[in-house]
């Protein structure tokens, strides 16, 4: 449904204030040319609202001569500040950067988190974003349910499909996302609601079977019959399937990069103001399906960089498959059983 410049602007105010987005600091806004107007309008104006001193920088886009769609995530690496020192400059004296276009994985926006800098990622449509303010119990959720996969070694995963693959932990930080930067120095994205750490290189194995249903993205497609992906030693060694898998195939190996291969993030989804099934009521160029990335009792994984946890991978290839009715098991407890989040082992 339309979203009112009133009901935007309403929900920003909050985002803000849970971002503790005080009178006197500096709110600059990045933008590029598909920035959504309505978005970019209320976020000036609560800034403004909260006393703080608003900057607008707007930037070309690239790699379209490499991706091979419009999705904002088809394809990582360089981003429109590589090598834009004057923007880098500007973002670095900034208190907070509210990112409207989508930084992500890149090496500016490490260096511009490290100076103190907040930046909140917001680039989902009006209506999910207002559909998905989130709450400091959003936080307190996550945070719970992180302190129990920062100290864990292993994440076991199965599924009724045939999924059952290990994962060894503990070398890469355990990231919280739920949609707020209360601290300095923090990178959130409006809307999440989820957890995640890498597997440990080289310590994946199993088998993956993403079933009928679940979504593929950047494809932004629900998968009409399996795939199953063969893991060892950190990496998927085959996908096969039927025409799902011939098209995943294709996808990866257009990178012409071995690297795309690699287990990335692994986690699980906690957000209940997302779901599973609103990437099917969807033109798929109005989203980049954060729903799907967030939805309660999801198994997230990717395949391909891990150097957004301090990794060395940086592939320009980003798979996010976030599959459901899996038991996620992570050291001896369980913490999602056939897709629903079970509460009580964060106790
Ligand atoms: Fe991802």
């Amino acid at each position: 449904m339309p979203v009112s410049d009133h009901q935007m602007i309403s929900a920003w105010d909050e985002v803000l204030r849970l971002s503790q987005v005080q009178a006197g600091q500096t709110v600059s806004i990045l933008c590029g040319p598909h920035t959504d107007p309505l978005t970019l309008r209320a976020a000036t104006i609560s800034a403004q609202r909260a006393g703080a001193i608003v900057t607008k920088i707007e930037l070309p886009p690239i790699n379209a001569e490499k991706a091979t769609s419009r999705d904002l995530l088809n394809y990582l690496g360089e981003t429109p500040l590589t090598g834009n020192t004057a923007a880098i400059s500007a973002l670095k004296n900034s208190d907070i950067v509210l990112d409207l276009m989508l930084l992500l994985f890149s090496p500016e926006q490490m260096d511009i988190l490290d100076s103190g800098t907040k930046i909140l990622l917001a680039v989902e449509p009006p209506e999910v974003l207002v559909r998905t303010v989130p709450t400091e119990a959003d936080r307190q959720r996550v945070l719970a349910a992180s302190r129990l996969l920062k100290r864990a070694r292993t994440m076991h995963v199965t599924s009724p499909a045939g999924t059952d693959v290990t994962f060894k932990i503990g070398e890469f930080p355990t990231i919280c996302e739920y949609g707020f930067v209360e601290e300095p120095g923090r990178w959130d994205h409006w809307p999440s609601g989820f957890l995640f750490t890498f597997a440990n290189e080289g310590g994946s194995d199993g088998t993956i079977v993403i079933d009928r249903g679940d979504i593929l993205l950047p494809q932004k497609n629900y998968v009409s019959d399996k795939v199953t992906l063969k893991v060892s030693e950190g990496f998927v060694r085959s996908i096969e399937g039927g025409i799902d898998a011939d098209l995943l195939r294709e996808f990866m190996a257009a990178y012409k990069d071995p690297e795309a291969y690699a287990m990335s993030h692994i986690g699980w989804g906690m957000q209940p103001r997302c779901y599973w099934h609103t990437l099917s009521l969807y033109d798929r160029e109005r989203t980049i399906a954060m729903d799907a990335r967030a939805f309660e009792g999801n198994f997230l994984f990717s395949l391909g960089p891990n150097n957004e946890a301090g990794g060395k991978r940086k592939t320009a290839c980003h798979l996010d498959i976030p599959l459901r009715n899996c038991t996620v098991r992570v050291d001896d407890t369980i913490v999602v059983r056939d897709g629903k989040v079970i509460d009580e082992a964060f106790q």
